[in-house]
Order: structure tokens, then C-alpha cells, then sequence
């Protein structure tokens, strides 16, 4: 089999002058690659089969965070995963469960064990920007969408971090802030007559800061306007504090990059940037804090068609280290039917994606020229499939209309016509 995709490679190497005629192209580093649960592990796994290992030749420092081995490891594997990717700086993760009441049944857990996904954030203090990928032949839910919409999301406190609490009887809630210098202050925040709830979230200047700066590279890097959008209006202390930092690290460094790019940066009302986003013709960066990003990328995301349509990275705000992972879950809902043997039609390609951008920024990071195009390459077929008219069910009716019924590929059979496209 391998040597069958080693003439595959050297026919595709040929196209390009940078490439060598080994059969394989050889990475030196190695990626961080993190296993995970359901539908999107079985799809992982084909992709590594079918579309990168047959091709590149790369040494993998593997984490099994499928829930079940993050419960015989009491989730050190989480720990090491999180601790491998700052290490090694590229990480590629599938999509893991996060488990609730029914899954700690399911599974027999010995305790909810928390989304990996928490752990790696914080370990990389960064900014999770997410991206679709448009086709010529697939219809947008938001016609007017014809570049793309890159969304920039702060992945530290505020709701993930937070403390939500139920309030049972009459009683008032203050928030009472104790310093390290022994000094106390406290401020009602409200007063109940009956049963309730309250919650507390935090953030600190630091992430902000990092997380503007990340916002910042990644508009200059793609040649993109940034707009950051927040509630400043009503959040007068919260938000205020994101501006301030926002505007501090435009005026201090990156104004004179920005205005050399001829780009601009602005500060936006949420409501009237969500607004203009849908009357706009896409092309910028939409900054948004940490629950904002998380319900409107989705919104994006389903603007331009799929879900699965949708790159995922999770980027240091040095922009050295990146873990790329799939938009979605573990689609579970699709994984009953593949256990009781019904052949299913699960899109890959934000999988597909994963792959090629993890393998994109090892070959930034190690000048491997080799890599990025075939990581282009993968991503070229990918498309290509695409406009051929070959689709997944959910894209379907994108492209097909109501009369999509029996117009689409397994996702066995997708990802072999992607395969023969890479030839
Ligand atoms: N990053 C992550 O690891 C991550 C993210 C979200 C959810 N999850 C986990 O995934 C599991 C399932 O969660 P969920 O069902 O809410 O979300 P999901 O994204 O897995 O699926 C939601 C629905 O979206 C559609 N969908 C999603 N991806 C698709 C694809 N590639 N092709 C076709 N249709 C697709 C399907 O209709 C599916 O039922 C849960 O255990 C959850 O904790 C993990």
C-alpha cells in the first residue's frame, strides 16, 4: 500500500521544483496528536491512513484523551497532552466527549472529568480563531458571505471560569474583593425577595493583553480589518477593561503596522457589529470575548453553510505554539448509527483541515517547504472534491437543493475521491 502512495508522491513532488523525489516527505519535529471519542476519532483515523501518513513521513508524540483513557489516567493524559503541544509547539486534536450525568453512566466514570480543551487553553494562553472554508458551488445560508469571516475568540474566564450559584430563599449578594495587602472592600450586587441565581465571572489584563496582541498578528497576517465588539455600553467596568487594553496595544505596537497595511482597527457595539456583519460582504476579523466568540461562530459558521465547513486553531499569542482541532464534536448523534452498522455520512473536512494546518505550521515553524505545499495540496483536493459536485449529506441540500435526496457520498466514500485527487 505504501508504495502505492509512493508513486502517488513522486507524481505530485514532480509538479513542484521544491520537491525532492523521496517518497515520503520527512518532517524532522514531531506533532502533538491527540486522540478522542466517537464519529470524529473514526474519521481521524481514516484521514491519517488514507490522506497524511501514506505521504509524510513524521514522528507523533500521541495522547490518547478518548474519555475512557482520560478516566483510567485520572485525566493525566490531559496534563501531558496540554504540557507535549507547548513542548513541541504544533499539536493536532480530534474532538473528545465532555461528560455529563448520562456519560459518567455511560462510561462508568469515577468523576466528570473536565474537556481537555479547558486545560490545553490555558496552558496556551491564546486565541481560538475559527474560519470557513468557501466553495464555489456550495449556497450560503448568508448569500452575501463571498470572503471569509475569521472569528477571534478569547479563551480565558468570563463564563468558562465563573461561578454560577442558586439562591433559595430571600438574601443579598455582594461581591467582596479581599487583597493581598489585607485591605477588604465589598459591593451589593442585588437583593432577592424570593429564589434565584447569580454568577460571578472574571478576566485579567494579562489574557487580554495576549489575546489582542494574537488578534492583532492574525489581522496583519491575512491582510484583514480587525474589529473587537463588546457590550461597553452596559458592562461600563468589564468591558471597559477589554477596550483599553485592546486600544492600548493598537496605539503602543502595531498602529504604524496597521497603517502601513493600509487596515483599519475598531472598537464595536456588539449589536450593531452583528448587525453589519450580516449586511457585509465578509473579509475582517471579528475579535469577541471568550461566550460571545463560542455563540457566534457558530452563527458564522452556519452563515456559510456547515459546521463542517469550518477551520479551528487554537493559537499562543506569541503565535509560535497551535493546536488545530475539528469545529465540531464527536457528533454522537451520527455514531449511534455507525453502532448499530448503518454506514453514515459525516462531513470530514474540518478534519481534513485539522491535519492540514497542524501540518501547515510544522512547516512554517521548521522551513520545510516540502510539507506546506503538500499541506496545500490536501487542502486544494479537498475543495476540488467539493466543486466536482461531491458532497457529504449535510451539504447536500447547499448544493443540491430540496432535491438533494441520494446526491451524497459516506464518508468513506468522500474521502477516496480526495485521495484520488491528491494523485
Ligand atoms: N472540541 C471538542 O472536543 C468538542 C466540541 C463540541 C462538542 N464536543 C462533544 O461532542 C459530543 C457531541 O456533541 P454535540 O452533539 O452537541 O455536537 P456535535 O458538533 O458533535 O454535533 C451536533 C450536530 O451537528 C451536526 N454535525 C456536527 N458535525 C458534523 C459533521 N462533521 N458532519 C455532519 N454533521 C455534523 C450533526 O447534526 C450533529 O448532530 C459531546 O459529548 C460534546 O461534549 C466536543
Amino acid at each position: 500500500m505504501f508504495s502505492k502512495h509512493a508513486n502517488r508522491i513522486n507524481r505530485f513532488v514532480c509538479a513542484s521544483k521544491h520537491y525532492a523525489t523521496q517518497s515520503k516527505i520527512l518532517v524532522d519535529k514531531p506533532i502533538v496528536e491527540i486522540d478522542g471519542d466517537e464519529m470524529t476519532k473514526l474519521i481521524f483515523d481514516e484521514i491519517k491512513a488514507k490522506l497524511v501518513f501514506p505521504f509524510v513521513e513524521v514522528k507523533r508524540d500521541y495522547y490518547d484523551c478518548s474519555i475512557t483513557n482520560r478516566n483510567q489516567t485520572q485525566n493525566q493524559v490531559s496534563r501531558d497532552a496540554a504540557a507535549a503541544i507547548l513542548k513541541h509547539n504544533v499539536g493536532v486534536k480530534c474532538s473528545t466527549i465532555t461528560p455529563d450525568e448520562e456519560r459518567v453512566k455511560e462510561f462508568n466514570l469515577t468523576q466528570m472529568w473536565p474537556s481537555p480543551n479547558g486545560m490545553i487553553r490555558n496552558a496556551l494562553n491564546g486565541t481560538q480563531f475559527r474560519e470557513s472554508i468557501i466553495f464555489k458551488n456550495v449556497n450560503k445560508y448568508v448569500p452575501g458571505w463571498t470572503k471569509p469571516i475569521i472569528m477571534g475568540r478569547h479563551t480565558f474566564g468570563d463564563q468558562y471560569g465563573g461561578k454560577d450559584v442558586t439562591i433559595k430563599k430571600p438574601s443579598k449578594i455582594f461581591i467582596t474583593i479581599k487583597s493581598d495587602d489585607g485591605t477588604e472592600d465589598s459591593v451589593e450586587a442585588f437583593s432577592y425577595k424570593g429564589k434565584g441565581v447569580a454568577m460571578l465571572t472574571f478576566n485579567t489584563e494579562d489574557s487580554i493583553r495576549s489575546f489582542a496582541v494574537s488578534c492583532f498578528r492574525m489581522a496583519l497576517e491575512r491582510n484583514y480589518p480587525l474589529y473587537f465588539a463588546t457590550k461597553s455600553t452596559l458592562l461600563k467596568q468589564y468591558d471597559k477593561l477589554f477596550n483599553e487594553v485592546f486600544l492600548d496595544v493598537y496605539e503602543k505596537d502595531f498602529k504604524t503596522q496597521f497603517e502601513h497595511a493600509n487596515l483599519t482597527f475598531e472598537l464595536r457595539l456588539i449589536d450593531d457589529m452583528a448587525a453589519q456583519a450580516m449586511k457585509s460582504s465578509g473579509g475582517f476579523l471579528w475579535a469577541l470575548k471568550s461566550y460571545d466568540g463560542d455563540v457566534l461562530s457558530d452563527v458564522v459558521g452556519q452563515g456559510f453553510g456547515s459546521m463542517g465547513l469550518m477551520i479551528h486553531s487554537l493559537v499562543s499569542h506569541d503565535g509560535k505554539t497551535v493546536m488545530t482541532e475539528p469545529a465540531h464534536g464527536t457528533v454522537t448523534r451520527h455514531y449511534r448509527e455507525h453502532q448499530k452498522g448503518v454506514t453514515t455520512s459525516t462531513n470530514p473536512i474540518s478534519s481534513i483541515f485539522a491535519w492540514s494546518r497542524g501540518l501547515q505550521h510544522r512547516a512554517k515553524l521548521d522551513g520545510n517547504a516540502q510539507l506546506e505545499n503538500f499541506s496545500k495540496a490536501l487542502e486544494k483536493a479537498t475543495v476540488g472534491t467539493v466543486e466536482d459536485g461531491l458532497v457529504t449529506k449535510d451539504l447536500a441540500p447547499c448544493v443540491y437543493g430540496k432535491e438533494f435526496k441520494d446526491k451524497f457520498l459516506s464518508t468513506s466514500e468522500f474521502i477516496d475521491e480526495v485521495v484520488k485527487r491528491l494523485k
